[in-house]
């Protein structure tokens, strides 16, 4: 059967990686892939979002399964179109994917199907924002509604940075549409965790926790990024309350979309914040986590294309998702000037030593493979990945292998898995 995988990341890699051991699996095609996913895949110059393009390219290839990567093409309707084109696809529907692609719906729907979340209010009035943020007082979070690649979120501690980000997001359209509603809400403290299920719209079946570093350096200061590094499991979502957890912010979500005529097939991914009074949801991508699921995937002790298939065609059970019991962890290698502006085409040595190290493995994300040498292509460049039976030896071996590795520049934190370190203790 041939495999159609969307998108360009470590994520990405990750997945065509564990597709490719399914000896049933004849060709994936990666779009448009990376230098990593040339390695088990065929990569093909496609726009991840082109859904007439992706699904005009299924039909050609005679594609048994396209699973989904990234949130874009989710948004935009590819499992729509692949439902129309009789094709089986692992990801949500346009309704469900706007989970993610508007902060206001995932509001909403958390408010209708009882999730525990910050209390919240929907504006798509400036004034009407302003004079509420004046009322309420600080701190506050203000979202814009859409996508806006992880950078329309703004934790203001003061009432005048909350206006400020009114004006940005609302007046000046800095993240464009994205900004013409927002959602202003209480802000939380706590630790942070990433909880993701398969769903096949009625069933879901629970991967082990994760967390993630979203901020660039180390401490968790700096500017927000796609993610700087993750492991698994993670200490403040121990095992004993993934039961109880899904029953607060994954079968809810599941039964709501499902009486709206949109049950959900794909990842369901919850960020958790862990307060005082107990888990609440920051928000739902509709998704695996780039980088989570890098060492999600190194844990999964089961075969993926079984689980996207039953998850496809609503006959997932839990017992289908079986995980090794070592910690996985990711260090993600990035190009100098990440998340701001940065350079590409330096050549990158040391993958095969790196890749040859026990229990690791070298996901690539912004690379391209060109006369046998590798060359970076992006911000986040590398996922380094480790098992150990501990998440100390998880780390020590992640690190070890990254310091194999090496290109002009290079960026990563050290400090990934710390705070699960220090919560074991
Ligand atoms: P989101 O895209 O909604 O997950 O927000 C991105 C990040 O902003 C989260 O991972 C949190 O670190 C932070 N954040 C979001 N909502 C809140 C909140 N209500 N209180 C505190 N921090 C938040
Ligand atoms: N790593 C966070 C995300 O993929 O959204």
């Amino acid at each position: 059967m041939n495999v159609l995988v969307i998108g360009s990341g470590g994520r990405e890699h990750a997945l065509c990686w564990k597709l490719s051991q399914n000896p049933t699996v004849d060709q994936i095609l990666a779009v448009p892939g990376n230098g990593g996913t040339s390695e088990v895949a065929r990569n093909i110059p496609l726009k991840d979002d082109d859904i007439e393009g992706l699904v005009a390219l299924a039909k050609a290839e005679k594609v048994g399964l396209v699973v989904v990567g990234p949130e874009a093409p989710l948004v935009k309707g590819i499992a729509d179109a692949c439902a129309h084109a009789g094709i089986p696809c692992f990801g949500p529907d346009a309704f469900a994917a706007q989970l993610e692609g508007s902060k206001a719906f995932a509001k909403t729907i958390m408010r209708e199907a009882g999730v525990a979340t910050a209390a919240f209010e929907v504006f798509d009035d400036a004034d009407a924002a302003k004079s509420y943020i004046k009322n309420h007082g600080a701190p506050l979070v203000v979202k814009a509604d859409g996508l806006a690649a992880g950078k329309g979120v703004v934790v203001a501690k003061t009432v005048d940075e909350a206006l400020e980000a009114i004006d940005d997001m609302m007046v000046k359209r800095s993240f464009g549409a994205a900004g013409a509603k927002v959602v202003v809400e209480d802000a939380l403290t706590g630790e942070e965790a990433s909880f993701l299920a398969f769903c096949d719209g009625e069933n879901f079946a629970l991967l082990p926790s994760a967390q993630d570093h979203k901020a660039a350096h180390e401490g968790d200061t700096g500017p927000n990024t796609g993610g700087m590094g993750a492991y698994s499991p993670a200490p403040v979502l121990p095992q004993e309350q993934y039961a109880a957890t899904a029953e607060l912010c994954i079968r809810p979500i599941l039964r709501r979309l499902a009486e709206l005529g949109h049950p959900f097939k794909g990842v369901l991914y919850a960020g958790l914040m862990f307060t005082e009074n107990g888990p609440l949801v920051l928000e739902y991508n509709v998704r695996f986590g780039d980088p989570e699921c890098q060492p999600l995937l190194m844990r999964l002790d089961a075969d993926l294309l079984e689980i996207l298939f039953a998850c496809a065609e609503g006959r997932l059970t839990p017992d289908m998702v079986r995980v090794r019991p070592e910690t996985a962890l990711c260090v993600v290698i990035a190009a100098p000037g990440y998340p701001g502006a940065y350079p590409k085409g330096m050549e990158i040595s040391g993958l095969a030593e790196a890749d040859a190290l026990p229990g690791v493995k070298v996901f690539q994300a912004g690379t391209a493979a060109k006369d046998d040498k590798t060359f970076t292509s992006g911000g986040r460049v590398l996922g380094v990945t480790a098992l150990g039976l501990t998440l100390a030896e998880a780390k020590a071996r992640a690190y070890e292998a990254v310091a194999k590795v090496h290109f002009e520049g290079c960026y990563f934190r050290r400090d990934i898995g710390d705070k699960g370190i220090a919560r074991s203790k």
